[in-house]
């Protein structure tokens, strides 16, 4: 078949992969093609279990693999092929040098550069999908221009807004697609046969432009309020903790007013995922690199508040459970670092861990899509920690549980079966505030929730 253009994305990921199926999935006449430096997750890719777990995204994948999607291990093959190439490789938090801890490590972004620059032999446009520090469209484009072949690079930032275990809605119906360009006939060219490509399901109206550089700061920022918000309401669950209000109920009154919405507002064991902590540093470090301290004080602050509610989570426990956790059976309901994901990047849940491990709890740990990467995050752990598939088991015999992830399986679990094979007394954290926690007081539990009152038959 004669398709009308190709497209390649580099960087099989989270990114890479959902995206690169809607796009397939909704423009029948592109060809599509996904590589990867890890040949395991190209595998993953053409197999019958996708390498993510994303609620939707095996039906699309299925139906048009071979089709006009195609996931494959030669990157320069696809290279050569296409006209228009997105690049989704992975930026992580640098762990050396300059910038360490705070800063983007952006050497597989460089050198995912230089690999085009190498493999193309025909002008191409360049997408930049991955989350970057701003500025950093026109490196790749500095590196591109490089070159001594008549070859002609056009770079547009185009930042992804998906969330995890909501990825294919997202994609589907997204609030806005952002496009950032140079105001040059070549850019603007170059931005609306990007335009073109999503026109084909998403309204114009939700199809917005700016220059490159607002375009990769407006991805920062989102994440920057996003999170913002989940540490602003987490600080007010400490307060309600100590004042025996509620925060649901404040949560409520507040988000009702029409200016601050109700969404993002559930006070929470903090905030995980591979983007909001990453994504701030790099604020952070940008605010710092332009001598703007009380700016990058500011943003830094709402990490810090992230860390201190973690923190203050395992704390509360031990304070519950009569000042010593040691050789006690915990059980976490939940390590992936939302509901509907297999993800553990950055989880809450990983960080509760190592923190009951030091105050030497014996873990159980159970949840229906994140065990395999649970075990790889807690290998260095194996004779603390164990992990059980099902809830009912995992409980069993332990003094507590701490619900880590918003699971909707965990609402209607049996807690009166769960009581009875639990030690006395027996205790529920409930870090995502889902369970009925008068019910489970009645049951007999001893129930300490987020930012309310704890239920207690002391
Ligand atoms: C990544 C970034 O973390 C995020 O900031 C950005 O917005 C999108 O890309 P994600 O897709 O979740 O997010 O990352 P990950 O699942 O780690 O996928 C990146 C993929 O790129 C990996 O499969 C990795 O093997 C691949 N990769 C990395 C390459 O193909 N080439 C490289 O040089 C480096
Ligand atoms: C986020 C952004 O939402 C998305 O737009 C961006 O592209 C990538 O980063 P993601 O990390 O996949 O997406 O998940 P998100 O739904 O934002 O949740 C992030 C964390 O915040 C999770 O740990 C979640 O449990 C937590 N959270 C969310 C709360 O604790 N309270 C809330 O009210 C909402």
């Amino acid at each position: 078949m004669n398709f009308k253009k190709n497209i390649l994305c580099i960087g099989a990921g989270y990114v890479g992969g959902p995206t690169m199926a809607m796009i397939a999935h909704k423009c029948p006449q592109y060809k599509v093609t996904v590589v990867d430096i890890n040949p395991v997750r190209i595998a993953e890719w053409n197999s019958d279990h996708l390498p993510i777990f994303e609620p939707g995204l095996d039906e699309i994948v299925k139906n048009i693999r071979g089709r006009n999607l195609f996931f494959s291990t030669e990157i320069e093959k696809g290279i050569q092929e296409a006209n228009i190439i997105f690049v989704s490789v992975n930026t992580p938090t640098k762990t050396f040098g300059a910038g360490n801890g705070m800063a983007a490590d952006l050497q597989y972004w460089e050198k995912t550069a230089r690999q085009i620059l190498k493999s193309a032999k025909s002008s191409k446009i360049i997408i930049e999908k991955s989350t970057l520090p701003v500025k950093t469209a026109q490196a790749m484009e500095r590196i591109l221009t490089h070159n001594h072949q008549k070859i002609h690079f056009d770079v547009l930032s185009n930042p992804e807004f998906l969330a995890e275990g909501t990825a294919i809605r997202d994609l589907e119906n997204p609030d806005r697609v952002l496009i950032g360009s140079h105001q040059t006939p070549d850019g603007i060219k170059a931005r609306d046969e990007l335009v073109e490509i999503y026109a084909n399901w998403i309204p114009p109206k939700n199809i917005i432009t700016s220059d490159i550089w607002s375009s990769e700061l407006s991805k920062l920022v989102s994440n920057a309020f996003l999170a913002q918000r989940i540490s602003s309401i987490n600080t007010i669950s400490a307060l309600c903790e100590k004042t025996d209000a509620n925060v649901t109920d404040v949560a409520r009154a507040v988000g009702m007013d029409h200016r601050i919405g109700n969404r993002f507002l559930n006070a929470s064991v903090g905030f995980g995922g591979s983007c909001f902590k990453k994504d701030i540093l790099n604020l952070v470090y940008l605010c710092r690199n332009y001598g703007l301290h009380e700016v990058a004080d500011y943003w830094q602050g709402v990490v810090n508040i992230n860390e201190y509610q973690k923190e203050r989570f395992v704390l509360n426990m031990l304070a519950a459970m009569f000042n010593t956790l040691a050789g006690k059976r915990i059980c976490l309901f939940g390590f992936a670092f939302k509901a509907d994901t297999g993800d553990t990047r950055e989880s809450p849940a990983f960080f509760i861990a190592n923190r009951l491990i030091e105050e030497k709890v014996e873990l159980v740990i159970t949840d229906p899509k994140a065990l395999k990467n649970a075990k790889n995050d807690l290998d260095e752990f194996k004779e603390e920690v164990s992990f059980v598939e099902d809830p009912y088991k995992a409980a069993s015999g332990c003094h507590a549980i701490a619900i880590l992830t918003e699971w909707v399986l965990y609402q209607n679990l049996d807690f009166e079966k769960i009581y009875r094979s639990m030690l006395k007394p027996a205790f529920i954290f409930d870090g995502r505030n889902i369970i009925d926690h008068q019910k489970v007081f009645e049951i007999g539990f001893n129930v300490y929730p987020v930012g309310k009152p704890s239920l207690t038959h002391f």
